[in-house]
């Protein structure tokens, strides 16, 4: 079957039927392929988000470059440069439209930075008063995304991106990460290489691995999240406010509440989880995905 086809007017109309907020603060983790096969590719997808929101509202997409989360962060080369102009983002075809856009502002941060685009593009990235040496603490662009009305789009990935949770396992004081800061380099405006340290949170040994997909699940089973989809792609749309209101409560109950309890992850019930090489896709019908090559073992959900 061909991969459904999908315009830039059809994503705005699948995108407002889901319930973006027009004129709000929008926080998106992506797959492109799982939309199907987009008419003017990560471009379009840009556009349709922007256009759905507004000149009011803002895009803040993550732009994280660790090249394997299984590096992550002592074993990652020691000459690494950070550059917010032209540093690779990890996270999907997307992110790297927003990043490069006109008008666009990216946070410094080693690892974990982030693109956006809108009115409030730049409180989020560079407002006064940020600890840029931590893209999670209190002070951290998605923090102050996330306590200032953020919601937050799932768009054909499954929870177990949802990288707010990592924001609250500091908050709640885990005991299953630690602290780092690890110095590398970033360029300034005339090219000066200077020191960069940017303070990470690491597994500990032990650490089992992360099940956020149960936290997904649950948020679902008590109607906060709006359900549907962008072309093929499975969109979960939810408030920040009630995702971390959830995350306390389930912590509250349980210290491992997001964590692996045994090897698999929690499987997501609505539509299809499917995997490629490069991660993992929900999307309403597998075959109707932009092909890409099927993922192996290692890689399946
Ligand atoms: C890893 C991940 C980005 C892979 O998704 P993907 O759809 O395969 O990749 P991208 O979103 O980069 O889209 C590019 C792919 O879309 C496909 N594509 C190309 N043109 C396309 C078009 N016009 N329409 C639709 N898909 C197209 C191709 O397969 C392309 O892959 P290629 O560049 O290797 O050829 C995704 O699974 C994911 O995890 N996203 C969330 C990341 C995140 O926010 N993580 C948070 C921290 S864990």
């Amino acid at each position: 079957m061909p991969p459904l086809k999908v315009t830039q007017d059809d994503l705005v109309g699948d995108l407002a039927a889901l319930g973006v907020p027009r004129g709000g603060l929008l926080f998106v983790h992506s797959s492109l392929s799982a939309i199907g096969e987009v008419e003017g590719g990560a471009d379009a997808v840009v556009d349709a988000l922007l256009e759905t929101l507004g000149p009011e509202g803002t895009l803040v997409v993550p732009t994280f470059t660790y090249a394997d989360p299984h590096d992550y962060p002592d074993s990652i080369n020691p000459n690494w440069i950070f550059d917010p102009a032209n540093t690779h983002s990890g996270m999907g075809a997307v992110t790297n439209v927003v990043r490069k856009r006109d008008g666009a502002l990216r946070s410094v941060h080693l690892w974990h930075s982030v693109a956006a685009i809108g009115p409030l593009a730049e409180t989020v990235v560079t407002g006064n008063g940020k600890t840029w040496a931590s893209a999670w603490d209190a002070n951290s662009p998605m923090a102050w995304a996330f306590d200032n009305g953020a919601s937050i789009l799932m768009l054909g990935v499954p929870y177990q991106n949802l990288t707010a949770i990592h924001i609250w396992e500091v908050e709640f004081g885990v005991d299953y990460r630690e602290t780092k800061f690890v110095t590398r380099r970033t360029p300034l405006p005339d090219g000066t290489l200077v020191p960069l340290a940017s303070r990470v949170h690491a597994r500990r040994d032990w650490h089992p691995g992360s099940d956020f997909n149960r936290f997904g699940e649950r948020m679902e089973n008590v109607g906060l999240v709006g359900l549907g989809h962008v072309g093929n792609a499975v969109a979960r749309l939810f408030t920040a406010a009630d995702a971390h209101e959830m995350a306390r409560t389930m912590y509250e109950e349980d210290k491992a509440a997001f964590l692996k309890q045994d090897e698999s992850i929690t499987k997501l019930s609505y539509a299809h989880t499917i995997s490629n090489v490069k991660g993992t896709q929900c999307v309403v019908d597998p075959a109707k995905a932009f092909p890409t090559p099927p993922a192996t073992e290692e890689h399946a959900a």
